[in-house]
């Protein structure tokens, strides 16, 4: 399969629709899916035209099942250090200026639940399954689940999720904060779609200060985040779109933002 097909690239309006497209393997991260989702994130990030991302997996069985065990037979330890030494996946969505929101429809283990915290929203259908079952494995976590859950979901219960390696239904998930919205099946991709165009129809310069200063809250101390969440803010005075903005509530109409 070509790289187009394993991450399916769609727009829908002023949104970037990646569907990771391996169900035979219950969309497992080998490669070639990563190498073709970091190419899809970057064509999300040069489009003008597009202001959010949602993330999602083929079929109805899998978001993304993790990485590919396969490919950790036989690899030595230098081979696994230089596999991440490459650009991460992970890093891309959380860096990525356009907000990007995890659809997840199924299986969600491992990798595929590290992708789903590096994402800005989550919302689960009512058949997703998450967990971080690396200890399984013989291994741990490796693409940020041990940095991003006990920060999504505190200490205990990212603990109880690592250790165990239990797997948790939707509601559960919900529960714990793990995800933020919980929908049937049918209605999950319509409602991360729906999410991602009421951002989508905010002035992009302010979305990306507002990513990048509230994430900014957990690696900052406080002094510096509020400098930061201060030097954003002037920097959103500097737009046309903060003009746009106050003079479209002045005039009592809608804005219309330009990402300027
Ligand atoms: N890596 C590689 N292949 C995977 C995979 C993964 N993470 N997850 C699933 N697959 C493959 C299976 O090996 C199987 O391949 P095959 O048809 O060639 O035998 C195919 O996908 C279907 O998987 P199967 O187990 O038959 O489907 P299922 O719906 O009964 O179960 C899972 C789905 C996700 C529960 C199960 O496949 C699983 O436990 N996967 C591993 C999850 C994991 O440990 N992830 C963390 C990796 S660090």
């Amino acid at each position: 399969m070509s790289e187009a097909e394993v991450v399916a690239y769609e727009t829908r309006g002023r949104v970037a629709l990646l569907t990771i497209t391996r169900p035979e393997k219950r969309n497992a991260l080998d490669g070639q899916v990563r190498c073709a989702f970091l190419g899809a994130m970057e064509r999300a990030r040069r489009d003008t035209e597009i202001r959010a991302v949602v993330v999602t997996g083929a079929g109805d069985k899998a978001f993304v099942a993790g990485a590919d065990i396969a490919e950790f037979e036989g690899r030595t330890a230098v081979d696994q250090w230089r596999v991440m030494k490459a650009a991460s996946i992970y890093e891309a969505v959380e860096r990525s200026p356009k907000p990007v929101i995890a659809a997840i429809n199924g299986w969600c283990l491992g990798g595929g639940m590290e992708l789903a915290l590096a994402c800005d929203l989550r919302v689960a259908s009512t058949a997703a399954r998450m967990g971080q079952p690396e200890v399984n494995l013989g291994i741990i976590p490796g693409g940020g689940g041990t940095q991003r859950l006990p920060r999504v979901v505190g200490l205990g219960a990212a603990l109880r999720l690592i250790l165990t390696g239990e797997v948790i239904g939707a509601e559960e998930a919900l529960r714990l904060r793990l995800v933020d919205e919980v929908v049937e099946p049918a209605v999950l991709l319509d409602r991360a779609l729906a999410i991602a165009a009421l951002i989508a129809s905010k002035s992009p310069v302010a979305v990306a200060a507002a990513k990048e200063a509230t994430r900014a809250a957990l690696s900052l101390p406080l002094d510096d985040g509020l400098k930061l969440e201060t030097a954003l803010f002037q920097v959103c005075f500097a737009s046309a779109d903060k003009a746009e903005g106050v003079r479209a509530f002045l005039e009592k109409r809608s804005p219309e933002f330009t990402g300027r």
